[in-house]
């Protein structure tokens, strides 16, 4: 049912030295920070051959990723993004094998414009899964 790895989602506590990392150590193509409201976030993108790099910054007060870089204060992989075809589709077939889907189990519009869902890390070895309609 999944496809394509989109990104993987990196929280930072520190963009700048995030992005400089990813640019003038790793060598990789990164672009200028992008304010995400919606998301309480703030991306950039690292974009490689096969996939996207996202390291997300908390934006606002009430960002989801907040707690998360409480627990994890050096930062740490918040989590992978994989494509699907249909979204509702793939959210269907997912419940009915007693996935957790988070939220009201409504697809939101994603980083990109297009409909997302997070799945619960209980459900999936640790790892927050977002699906993304490709
Ligand atoms: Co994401």
């Amino acid at each position: 049912m999944i496809g394509r790895l989109n990104h993987i989602a990196i929280a930072v506590p520190d963009l700048k030295a995030g992005a400089t990392v990813y640019r003038d150590t790793l060598g990789a193509k990164v672009s200028a920070p992008l304010d995400l409201p919606e998301h309480g976030v703030t991306t950039v993108f690292v974009e490689l051959p096969n996939a996207k790099i996202e390291l997300i910054h908390p934006l606002g007060d009430k960002s989801p990723i907040a707690s998360f870089l409480e627990r994890n204060p050096a930062g740490g992989i918040h989590h992978v993004c994989y494509e699907v075809d249909d979204i509702r589709a793939a959210r269907d077939r997912l419940k009915a094998a007693g996935a957790r889907v988070l939220g009201d189990g409504e697809p939101k519009v994603g980083a990109h414009g297009k409909p997302v869902l997070f799945l619960h890390p209980k459900d999936f070895l640790g790892t927050l899964i977002e699906i993304e309609e490709r």
